[in-house]
């Protein structure tokens, strides 16, 4: 069996008041058809097609990177006319999948459970029972409980309207009576559009099983259509990210203040995590790592016993093992951390390395560098890397010692056990083992005297 998914996404979604595609609005930092196409992807041997319209150019642009074949339906005729589109790229005796590029948060296990249900020969339709079915297909039973057809909102009788079972619109069916019966549709309905949901009865009056399941919350066949849903979804997924978390063994103070906007690759134990902590793109967190609140960390490697205080932002840096890092301190893109090295507050570091037991504890700057082992630069020590075209290295060789508020103009070399003195603007390269100064000499004015207001 060959599986081919159909996701929708030619919609307009008018609701969303936006500029933007509803599809690329986002959950967790990832476009919503990017969710449904992650999920789908996870089934092995899946062609799939993704039906595109609204917004054509900057869904194309924003997903160029997704493995899809894409089908662009031009006029939004409705949901039969847009399965239509990609019916050349299903063959006969494929399982078809439809999906829809606006409900995120699809379980892999729901699709599963659809497929097989499908089987060979029978349509698998995913329906949902909502207290409140407004805006939704309503599943039309017999006597015997067996699905009869799909009568959409518009079209419904008031004993229609009163069906509390709805359908989701996702479902999975064999592909050639898939397009026997798409070459059936009509649009004469309330909406002139061509319902896909009429191959429901279609298929009835073929004798074909239609198997119904139901997906674990309602939550996870919701659809997005203004920005109250997004939200919601969002909350959704934060909170089963949450709780995977905490199930890996980590705390979480407060799981409704906690976001990841990408995943974390690896987790040791007794990892503690403070509030309105943000974790992005893929991370990787070691075991007794603790994080203090509002910190972002993106794209890292956070070792060992690591503490983080609050109101760090790190990103594509390292962090090596029982390191302290913050808090106020930024940890931007190469920097790599060594164990043990502090990092404190006001300190920015870029494209660095700094070695084991370091320390830089206030207010500098330290770019295009490399620090050795057991290093001391003083609070407001400046690398000057930039000419303003250009970028220079500073190179700090082991255990040398960087007075207070020093400026290093790269490109320069502080040698081994060097000691610049505070205050000083090094432009040429520092001896190891010595003191080395530059600043102007202090002098005292003995003539000199406080001016005095006269007397009026
Ligand atoms: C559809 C179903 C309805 C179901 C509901 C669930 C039909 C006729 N109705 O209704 O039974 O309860 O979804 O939300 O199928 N799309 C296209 N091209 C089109 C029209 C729609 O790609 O021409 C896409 C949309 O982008 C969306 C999906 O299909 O992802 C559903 O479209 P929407 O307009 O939301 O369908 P509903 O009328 O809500
Ligand atoms: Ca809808």
């Amino acid at each position: 069996m060959t599986l081919t998914t159909i996701i929708l996404a030619a919609g307009k979604g008018t609701r969303m008041r936006s500029e933007t595609p509803k599809i690329l609005h986002q959950v967790a930092g990832r476009p919503l058809l990017e969710h449904v196409y992650d999920t789908s992807k996870q089934l092995a041997d899946n062609r799939v097609n993704i039906v595109y319209g609204h917004g054509a150019e900057q869904v194309r642009n924003r997903l160029s990177h997704l493995d899809a074949q894409w089908v662009e339906q031009v006029q939004q005729l409705g949901t039969g006319h847009a399965v239509q589109q990609a019916i050349d790229y299903v063959d006969d005796d494929d399982t078809v999948l439809i999906l829809y590029g606006d409900v995120p948060l699809l379980k892999l296990s729901t699709i599963e459970t659809l497929i097989a249900d499908a089987g060979s020969n029978a349509l698998a339709l995913l329906t949902v029972v909502l207290s409140n079915p407004t805006g939704y297909g309503r599943i039309v039973r017999d006597g015997d409980n067996s699905v009869l057809k799909i009568v959409e909102e518009k079209d419904a009788s008031p004993e229609e309207k009163a069906i509390q079972e709805g359908n989701t619109g996702i479902m999975a069916l064999n592909g050639e009576q898939l397009k026997k019966w798409l070459n059936r549709l009509q649009n004469n309905n309330a909406q002139n559009e061509y319902y896909l949901t009429d191959i429901i009865e279609m298929a009835v009056n073929d004798g074909i099983d239609i198997v119904t399941s139901q997906a674990e919350t309602e939550d996870e066949v919701l659809g997005v259509n203004n920005r109250m849903q997004l939200a919601h979804l969002e909350r959704v997924y934060q909170m089963e990210q949450a709780n995977s978390l905490m199930e890996r063994g980590g705390t979480l103070r407060d799981p409704a203040r906690f976001d990841i906007r990408g995943k974390i690759e690896h987790l040791g134990t007794d990892i503690e995590i403070d509030v309105n902590v943000i974790l992005e793109g893929s991370i990787n967190i070691g075991s007794n790592v603790t994080i203090g609140a509002n910190t972002l960390i993106k794209n890292s490697i956070i070792h060992d016993n690591v503490e983080i205080l609050p109101n760090c932002v790190i990103e594509n840096a390292e962090v090596g093992k029982a390191s302290r890092i913050g808090p106020f301190a930024r940890l931007r893109p190469d920097a790599k951390l060594a164990d043990n090295v502090h990092v404190g507050n006001f300190v920015e570091i870029k494209k660095s390395i700094v070695e084991i037991g370091s320390k830089i504890n206030h207010l500098s700057y330290i770019g295009d560098s490399v620090i050795g082992s057991g290093v001391n630069v003083g609070a407001g020590t400046i690398t000057c890397n930039y000419d303003g075209v250009n970028k220079f290295k500073t190179v700090i060789e082991d255990g040398a010692f960087i007075g207070s508020n020093s400026q290093l103009v790269a490109p320069v070399t502080i040698g081994k056990n060097a000691t610049i003195g505070a205050g000083s603007t090094i432009t040429k390269d520092a001896p190891p083992e010595k003191l080395t100064l530059a600043r102007a000499k202090q002098t005292t004015i003995p003539t000199w005297q406080r001016p005095v207001k006269k007397e009026k």
